[in-house]
């Protein structure tokens, strides 16, 4: 269905033809890192990359052109394709988040961690609820590879409701939750949290912004959703203080993923 995308990047030897395979178009040109965070929307947006084949992560890739940067790379695919897809990513001039939320004993964690920093991924996500000796453990694996890579606490799922979490034993609300869980990643090293933009604006009222809040569950405003009070659009999440936004479907699964990912960045602002 979408062999019909176009490749939007330029040449340099990119097109499906005549690349080798497992190769992804080249990224155009982006401006240095620290500048390009600062004034570049696109250095906020992340683009899911939910699919089970790097074929349908190039042709996704290659639809969006330069509208985008940093690409997620989940348990779904890192399971099918494994670190050769990151790999490729990396080495096509993209960011690579890596979010397989690793939740292990600090020994196993930290392994985990050398590994993906050797990959090359720019962000990496590990369980908050792992306890303080394990984010430790992560950030400091890390920053003996990369001091650059950002190690990020997963918090709450945003699956997860008051009730649910009661379910499993926390006896905080959701917020409270979230706000125990950021303090513990942030004094064991942590860089920033993975949490809903609900609770972000509490987050950063709290504890500042000095770290990184990357929300996930954004949809663009005025794009069709069945569920309305779940919804957080690109200038809400901003506005609650996110630092960095995630985004799958309404790129992925656009007809024009390019076009979807330029008016999302307008409406970061
Ligand atoms: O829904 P969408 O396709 O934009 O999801 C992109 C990513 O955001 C998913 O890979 C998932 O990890 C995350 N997500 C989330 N909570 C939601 C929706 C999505 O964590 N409510």
């Amino acid at each position: 269905m979408q062999a019909a995308l176009p490749n939007l990047i330029p040449s340099r030897g990119s097109s499906d033809s005549n690349s080798p395979a497992g190769e992804f178009p080249k990224a155009g040109e982006f401006p240095k890192a620290g500048e390009f965070l600062k004034n570049d929307a696109r250095g906020k947006l992340i683009v899911a990359l939910d699919v089970s084949t790097a074929e349908a992560a190039r042709k996704i890739v290659a639809a969006v052109g330069d509208s985008a940067l940093t690409y997620k790379v989940g348990m779904q695919l890192y399971t099918a394709e494994g670190p050769q897809v990151v790999r490729d990513l990396v080495a096509s001039g993209r960011r690579v988040f890596l979010d397989l939320k690793y939740h292990d004993i600090p020994n196993t964690v930290a392994a985990a961690v050398t590994e993906a920093a050797k990959l090359g991924v720019s962000m990496l996500t590990v369980h908050a609820a792992g306890g303080g000796k394990m984010l430790r453990a992560a950030s400091d694996a890390a920053r003996a590879v990369n001091p650059a890579l950002l190690v990020l606490a997963v918090t709450v799922l945003t699956s997860l409701d008051q009730r649910d979490i009661e379910q499993v034993g926390i006896q905080n609300t959701v917020r409270d939750e979230v706000l125990l869980l950021t303090r513990l990643a942030l004094a064991n090293g942590c860089q920033g949290i993975v949490t809903s933009a609900r609770e972000a604006r509490a987050v950063r009222t709290e504890l500042g912004d000095d770290f990184a809040i990357v929300t996930p569950g954004v949809r663009p405003a005025g794009a069709a959703h069945g569920d309305q009070a779940r919804v957080v659009t690109p200038a809400e999440a901003i506005a609650a203080g996110a630092s960095y936004i995630v985004v799958g479907r309404p790129i992925t699964e656009a007809e024009d993923p390019a076009a979807a990912a330029r008016a999302i960045l307008e409406q970061m602002g």
